[in-house]
């Protein structure tokens, strides 16, 4: 009997790994992913093996992750309830994947996470699983264990031999966090109190608007089919396009974020998000499609945008409905080229300019000067009177009477 776990090398996954082994007398197999949370993920190994954990995968996604599911998302300018990018919803897809396939490779039968029996990684990461192996077990300690505290889980390491910095833990943030390339994300804590606004130093990846610098910053995003390639003109990976712009609208505020937010499985939950590359992306994306969508295209796409964000945040990534949004999202995209140069101050992005050999813009048609014929006004007036007709009707049988 095998189990393949998500394991980060800290201190939950950690008792996790070993109360598999105990509880179920179970082969555990780590698999730790470099997604870009900013940590070590090398240290995970030596832990891994010093509890006796002889199949160890330690594996860098971040090209994968940016390229196969932040950049499709980011096609249909997605945001949950108005606010919030999806930072970590999108993650959890890509390692339910990786924990199937290693799964199949090891002969594994059943997958393990460290998420909470409360909130949405824990629907997100089974109902990958399910999708991509109907067959395999899924074990949630949250959902099993009375280890529900800090103090419990730190006397669980004491008591069996689970080498932990007892040191680092005690000046471990207070808050809940989940950190990947687009975004770090905190709960809990004070946060608790929707009330409350959280405390300057919690904010890891980005300066406060009041003090960011008093003189903007541009850049200019080259986009290819709806993605962006290059930025000031350097071609880019995707994973160093999503680093690049953390780093620029960091540094000039861009990207906080504080909302409640309506799980998945019914509660409310206060999160504040740092999401400064994907707030750049969303706004920079609007701008190419602005020019080179047709516009039904447009209206529809932001028509489905709710549904697919639903999806995403719901754990619904690996489902025929997603699948079958994406590929008409992605064939939207064809026509989106072009540049779009982007002015970042104080907290805030704006369009200051952009361009596209593949534009609907049509300067000569939309001109407030003479359009040497380009457009006949007179061609307006039936279009509005047979857009109004059915009101004309109904105003002469005394409807619409104020
Ligand atoms: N509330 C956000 C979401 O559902 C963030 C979840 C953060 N997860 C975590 N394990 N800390 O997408
Ligand atoms: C957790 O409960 O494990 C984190 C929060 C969430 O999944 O929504």
């Amino acid at each position: 009997k095998k189990v393949v776990l998500a394991y980060s090398g800290g201190l939950d996954t950690s008792v996790i790994a070993r109360w598999l082994q105990e509880t179920y007398n179970v082969e555990v197999v780590t698999f730790t992913a470099d997604i870009g949370q900013g940590e070590e993920v090398e240290p995970a190994r030596a832990k891994a093996k010093a509890m006796g954990i002889k199949e160890i995968y330690i594996e860098d996604l971040r090209e994968e992750f940016v390229r196969d599911y932040v950049f499709p998302m980011f096609r249909a300018n997605t945001i949950y309830e108005g606010e919030y990018l999806l930072g970590t919803s999108i993650a959890r897809p890509l390692i339910a994947k990786r924990l199937v396939e290693i799964a199949n490779e090891t002969g594994a039968d059943a997958i393990s996470h460290g998420a909470t029996g409360k909130g949405n990684d824990q629907v997100r990461f089974e109902l990958g699983a399910y999708a991509l192996k109907p067959g395999i077990k899924v074990i949630a300690p949250w959902r099993e264990w009375d280890l529900n505290s800090r103090e419990k889980l730190m006397d669980y390491c004491k008591q069996h031999n689970i080498p932990v910095d007892f040191a680092k833990q005690k000046t471990k943030s207070p808050y809940s966090m989940d950190a990947n390339l687009l975004h770090i994300s905190y709960e809990g804590g004070i946060l608790e109190d929707p009330w409350e606004e959280a405390e300057e130093g919690m904010w890891r990846w980005s300066v406060a608007p009041e003090a960011a610098p008093d003189t903007p910053t541009y850049i200019t995003l080259t986009y290819k089919a709806g993605d962006v390639v290059a930025i000031d003109g350097v071609d880019m990976s995707p994973a160093t396009v999503l680093e690049t712009l953390n780093k620029v609208g960091g540094a000039n505020g861009v990207g906080r974020l504080d909302i409640v937010e309506n799980r998945y499985v019914g509660m409310k939950s206060r999160g504040c998000y740092e999401t400064p590359g994907g707030t750049i992306l969303l706004k920079a994306h609007r701008a190419i499609e602005s020019l080179t969508l047709d516009r039904e295209v447009a209206h529809l796409k932001d028509a489905l945008m709710p549904k697919y964000a639903e999806m995403i945040y719901n754990g619904y990534w690996w489902s025929p409905e997603r699948k079958m949004l994406q590929v008409a999202i992605d064939e939207s995209q064809h026509v989106v080229n072009g540049e779009v140069r982007v002015k970042l101050y104080k907290g805030n992005v704006s369009v200051a300019g952009r361009r596209s050999e593949d534009s609907l813009f049509d300067g000569k048609i939309a001109t407030f000067e003479d359009d040497a014929g380009a457009y006949n006004q007179k061609d307006a007036e039936g279009f509005i009177k047979l857009n109004a007709l059915r009101m004309r009707i109904a105003a002469g049988k005394g409807r619409n009477l104020f």
